[in-house]
């Protein structure tokens, strides 16, 4: 038995996902999930983590105060894991935490840049009494990496195929795809953008967090001109390895591209046209980087919105589109189970990174421990 445990709060901010799970039994699949549980944020700590994707005032205390109340949040899920699994905490070998996303800019600055994820990882060691590995972005930036995505390692080892090319999409705040081709090769990059602008457009014009189904987004037309300006920027033409997140695709971006293209548009139209982004996004890199794709497997809480898988198939009639349950992995615990699996990673000390996918230098052993004891 290896029980890890992977938690995961993404930039869509909708909170906590963590799963609880046995890496080693050697008979039966190569996973066996435990228990799954989300926890949303309550909405002055969201509200508080969003405000911290941009300057503002007296960052520091404020950053420092959010990072622990990500630490307690993480915390309730740990131990709602804990308590639907049976799991002691000394059966549990480590905790994956990946803490919130503020700002991403490898490479950019001196050269090094860097990516800040929230949490404050001693407190989470204090309050579960569990080995937490945090921080496992960073070493990945340091070697000259994007730090990002991290799941396509887990990817390969579970939805790899020999002989066929097959694509896994995370539709999270930001979309990212992992290109597994026939011959064993892994590739990785994040597309643009996902629920993120989907989310802050639907609550600013109907106060609801998410388009549901993206039935609001299906009653509206795509405004052709306006997707074809949000496609020029220049985000999308770049080659990977490339990694993006609220630092670019946030509203104002959008704003700024409505002032100038569709001053007039109706709210939904603007939801349907960027949901084509995100289809016409993803398509546009699959035919780029993996022609030969046959299987395209959605995650994340985007493979919820019935309008952007539907839309996918309809870009993609020659793939078979699908989401990852099909093959025994939820959509809401994949990427959970990429941190529980970098936690694995840091404890046998094996390197977590593709080289391929993010650009760094070389494999890394990723991740910073704050031990249980
Ligand atoms: N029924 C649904 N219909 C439409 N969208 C949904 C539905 N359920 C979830 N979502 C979308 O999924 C989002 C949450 O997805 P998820 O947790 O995968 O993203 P994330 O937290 O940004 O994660 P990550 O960064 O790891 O990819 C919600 O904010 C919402 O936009
Ligand atoms: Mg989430």
């Amino acid at each position: 038995m290896a029980l890890y445990i992977g938690l995961m709060s993404g930039t869509s901010l909708d909170g906590v996902d963590g799963v609880l799970i046995d890496f080693g039994s050697v008979q039966g699949p190569p996973i066996a999930l435990r228990a799954h549980h989300h926890q949303p944020f309550d909405a002055a700590l969201r509200a508080e983590l969003l405000a911290l994707n941009a300057p503002g005032d007296n960052e520091l205390q404020r950053a420092e105060l959010a990072a622990n109340a990500v630490a307690r949040s993480y915390a309730e899920v740990v131990q709602a894991l804990q308590r639907a699994s049976a799991a002691t905490g000394s059966a549990v070998r480590a905790i994956g935490a990946h803490g919130q996303t503020v700002r991403h800019r490898p490479g950019e600055f001196d050269g090094t840049g860097f990516t800040t994820q929230l949490l404050n990882g001693a407190l989470l060691a204090e309050l579960t009494g569990i080995d937490v590995v945090c921080d496992l972005r960073r070493r990945d930036v340091a070697a000259g990496g994007q730090g990002a995505p991290l799941a396509p390692g887990l990817h390969a080892a579970l939805f790899a195929s020999p002989g066929e090319s097959r694509a896994v999409l995370n539709l999270g705040g930001i979309a990212n795809l992992t290109l597994l081709g026939a011959s064993g090769s892994t590739l990785g990059f994040d597309c643009g953008p996902a629920n993120a602008l989907l989310d802050g457009w639907c609550q600013r014009h109907t106060g609801r967090p998410f388009d549901d189904g993206g039935r609001w987004a299906a009653s509206g037309l795509v405004l052709e001109p306006l997707l074809a300006a949000l496609l020029a920027e220049p985000y999308f033409a770049l080659p990977p390895p490339k990694s993006t997140g609220r630092d670019l695709f946030h509203l104002a971006w959008l704003d700024g591209q409505l002032a100038r293209h569709a001053t007039r548009a109706a709210p939904a139209d603007v939801q349907a046209t960027l949901a084509a982004l995100t289809v016409r996004s993803v398509a546009q890199e699959l035919q780029r980087h993996a022609s030969a794709t046959s299987l395209l497997m959605a995650c994340g809480g985007g493979a919820h919105n019935q309008h952007l898988m539907r839309g996918l198939a309809a870009q993609l009639p020659r793939l078979r589109v699908t989401t990852t349950a099909e093959f025994g992995l939820p959509v809401d615990q994949v990427e959970g189970a990429a941190f529980a699996w970098l936690a694995q990673c840091f404890v046998e000390r094996r390197p977590g990174n593709i080289v391929a996918v993010t650009g760094a230098r070389g494999a890394r052993v990723l991740g910073a421990l704050h031990p249980a004891q």
